[in-house]
């Protein structure tokens, strides 16, 4: 049986502001709960929303704690009534809403999955998090099938090396932006047929010429402000405009809609954190069932730019927030 220690470490912001909010506490571990699995956390992925969250600007929904962490790969200490699996002593990496950040936290029993054969646990920690958001997104609301073009902005981002990988895989040609000469290679040694660096040349033409002015038929954009329009002009007919985010602002000045309809576009978009369990466990499934055997075989990867030990979470914020990092940033808790 496994000692589970009455306290823990976790990470919190005291406050909202910049990565010097992030402090390191003593806490009460969390108890069990029907339908809940307790992690022994090894590892936590750190993600662009917990930014957003420690600068006041992305406060968790409701029946979240203020505890930071959106995903972790760790041990199973316990399970909760109700569960089945996972069980007490499996390694799995989890979906979670919140507390991530931390040494053990609670999992919806239907959100772990196993670790994927091919990783290790401090890998994993980095796949929930990307995989949910960029399966659901790309393949179920944005419906890309093989044999089409996708375009993702932000293609070194933890997310856009996800789509990358996804979507070749998944067969389709695929189109990365990114914002240095550097960024780009990473794309494309993740299966980019194009990549390009918006800072030196116009996205919109580079696109059109290589798909012989036809366009793409699935967007994935996390940047939004001045790319709307230019998405809008560079979707194919019947093309799919996915929003995950809006790092340039949700606001644009003027915007000419007729394509969407004489190119009958759908433009949509998705936030994961606030979806039910249910939902969240529909797109854990599909996982599981689909780029779970790609993972096992190691066919797909997240893409680990560095880890740093918990007492170093503040260090992992500044590295995102340079946007230097190509693919994923994780932290350790020594467990
Ligand atoms: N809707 C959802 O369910 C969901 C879930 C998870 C994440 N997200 C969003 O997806 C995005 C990527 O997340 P991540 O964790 O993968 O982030 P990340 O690894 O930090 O990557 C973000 C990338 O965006 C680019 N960028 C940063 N600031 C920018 C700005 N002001 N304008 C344009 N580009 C900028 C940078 O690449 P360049 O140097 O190439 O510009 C950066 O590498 C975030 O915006 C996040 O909030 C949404």
């Amino acid at each position: 049986m496994t000692q589970i220690p009455a306290t823990m470490r976790q990470v919190i912001f005291d406050g909202a502001g910049g990565p010097e909010v992030i402090k390191l506490v003593d806490a009460a571990t969390p108890q069990v709960a029907p339908g809940k699995a307790l992690i022994e956390v090894a590892a936590f992925g750190v993600n662009r929303p917990d930014c957003l969250q420690r600068r006041g600007a992305y406060p968790p929904p409701p029946g979240e704690t203020a505890v930071p962490g959106l995903e972790i790969a760790g041990r199973v200490v316990a399970v909760g009534p109700g569960v089945d699996t996972p069980k007490v002593g499996d390694e799995v990496c989890a979906l979670v809403g919140s507390g991530g950040y931390a040494e053990y936290a609670l999992a919806d029993a239907a959100l772990c999955l196993p670790r994927p054969r091919a990783l290790d646990l401090v890998a994993a920690a980095g796949v929930p998090e990307t995989y949910f958001t960029v399966y659901d997104n790309v393949f179920v609301r944005g419906r890309l099938t093989k044999g089409e073009t996708f375009l993702v902005h932000g293609g070194s981002s933890g997310i856009g090396s996800t789509a990358i990988q996804l979507a070749k895989s998944a067969g389709a040609q695929v189109i990365a932006t990114a914002g240095s000469a550097e960024k780009c290679d990473f794309c494309r040694s993740l299966g980019a047929d194009l990549a390009i660096d918006y800072r030196r040349h116009d996205f919109v033409e580079e696109t059109l010429k290589f798909t012989n002015k036809r366009g793409v038929d699935v967007i994935l954009d996390m940047v939004g402000g001045p790319y709307i329009p230019k998405n809008v002009a560079l979707l194919a007919t019947d093309g799919r405009l996915v929003q995950i985010a809006f790092l340039q602002g949700a606001m644009v000045k003027e915007i000419n809609w007729l394509p969407v309809m004489t190119k009958r576009l759908t433009l949509t978009g998705s936030t994961l954190r606030p979806r039910t369990l249910a939902q969240k466990t529909e797109v854990a499934n599909a996982l599981r069932a689909n780029v779970w055997p790609l993972l096992d075989a190691g066919a797909v990867k997240p893409l680990i730019h560095a880890v740093f030990p918990m007492n170093e979470t503040r260090q992992a914020h500044e590295l995102m927030e340079t946007s230097a990092h190509l693919g994923k940033i994780v932290v350790t808790t020594g467990r």
